[in-house]
């Protein structure tokens, strides 16, 4: 069943109507509070323009970091309000730094039509992420029509992605969460077999997708970080690599579950301390010396996999499979990266990417996402999706009126 809802161009007149859309602006930022990728702030472009042009007042919810219910500096969302004017110079874009103060309501009487009131991080308030109705309710009397285009925030149930639905109407979709329903909809609901490659470091959070992809896939491919831990439950040294250990025993179940399914490394690249200048040499698995540490796939694990993907007509990559970050260890994710750009060209497999890692592991590489069939904005809310979890963020939002199979 596709999660089909009514979106912004469902509403015949936006004329003057104040427009309460969440997005998700959690960019990342570097010491000095510069963004670092704005990939989120461009998708939710299209949605912005349009309510823009379309002569609503859009005042804009979104949360960076987790600042844990109270103002924090460092996770404003002022270089996010400063960027968006950038991105659209011929738009009004104002920010409102003591948000739901007050003076908010009076600002956005203020407002001209077609003009942007980016809100202050709304995870300063602490019943955002309690849902909390008394929050809700305020941020509902600052909008008529309540928007969600945050899909990547999208499986939270907070006051801003959830709540606030209950006390607007209507409420729908904005332009990039329909694209990512109608794209990871499609994945899903495909006959074709899947080919799920799963990287990145944070194995205590990514395991419960993994067992949940484990029904849908046809090849389970661990990478990153993640399948230090894996090869510690198959009983190989791993050196000083990266394991969590609460987790060995769930990766060992996990990999009975899984026989003929999940795909590990058969070499990896190691080095001899965590830095981009490190001493590095590349190995069997099973001969991972002690104080060395594995930070990249080998060349022959990439060959299996290309192998693997040039088989595969539908792909799920989220999380990269080194620490691409250091050229030295970012080779498996670039070829990996670089495989699937070409067979989606090729019009042999839909690919589908998810995850801030891999968003900004492809741009460090200067390829095209445009290469691919999709790429999320989501990462922990794409894979969900996949996992097929109705997203109460989405399901906070009106269904279409044509019922969709
Ligand atoms: C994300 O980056 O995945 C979303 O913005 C959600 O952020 P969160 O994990 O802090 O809720």
């Amino acid at each position: 069943m596709t999660q089909k809802k009514l979106t912004i161009r469902d509403i015949q007149n936006w004329q003057g109507k104040r427009a309460l859309v969440r997005e998700d602006f959690n960019v990342p930022l570097d010491a000095q509070l510069n963004i670092t990728d704005d990939t989120r702030i461009r998708e939710a472009l299209p949605t912005l323009r349009y309510l823009s042009e379309q002569g609503a007042k859009v005042i804009i919810m979104s949360h960076l970091g987790r600042p844990k219910g109270k103002p924090s500096p460092e996770f404003s969302l002022a270089p996010v309000a400063q960027r968006l004017q950038e991105l659209l110079p011929a738009i009004k874009v104002h920010f409102e730094a003591a948000s739901l103060s007050e003076n908010t309501q009076a600002k956005i009487a203020q407002m001209g039509t077609g003009e942007i009131l980016l809100l202050e991080n709304i995870r300063f308030e602490p019943g955002e992420e309690k849902n909390d109705p008394e929050l809700s309710r305020r941020l509902a009397a600052l909008g008529d029509v309540y928007v969600n285009d945050a899909f990547g925030t999208a499986h939270r149930a907070h006051a801003s992605t959830e709540g606030v639905a209950h006390y607007l109407q209507p409420k729908v979709a904005g332009l990039l969460m329909a694209r990512e329903i109608e794209a990871l909809s499609t994945v899903l609901n495909s006959p074709q077999p899947l080919t799920a490659i799963i990287g990145g470091s944070k194995i205590s959070t990514k395991i419960t997708v993994l067992e949940n992809l484990l029904d849908k896939v046809r090849h389970l491919v661990i990478g990153g970080g993640m399948l230090f831990t894996f090869l510690k439950a198959q009983g190989k040294a791993v050196g000083n690599s990266l394991v969590e250990d609460d987790f060995v025993d769930t990766a060992r179940q996990l990999l009975g579950k899984g026989a003929g399914k999940i795909v590990l490394a058969t070499d990896v690249v190691i080095a001899d301390a965590f830095k981009a200048d490190a001493t590095s040499k590349t190995v069997a698995v099973d001969a991972i010396p002690d104080g060395w540490m594995g930070l990249d796939i080998g060349p022959e694990s990439v060959a299996k996999l290309q192998s693997i993907l040039q088989q595969s007509p539908l792909v799920l990559w989220n999380g990269p499979l080194g620490v691409f970050e250091f050229p030295a260890f970012a080779n498996g994710t670039r070829q990996i990266a670089e495989t699937l750009a070409q067979l989606t060209e090729q019009g042999l497999s839909r690919t589908v990417l998810g995850g801030g890692d891999t968003v900004a592991a492809i741009e460090q590489f200067g390829i095209d996402p445009k290469r691919y069939s999709h790429v999320s904005t989501g990462g922990g809310a794409s894979l969900e999706f996949l996992e097929g979890k109705v997203l109460p963020g989405i399901a906070a939002l009106d269904d279409a009126s044509v019922p969709v199979a």
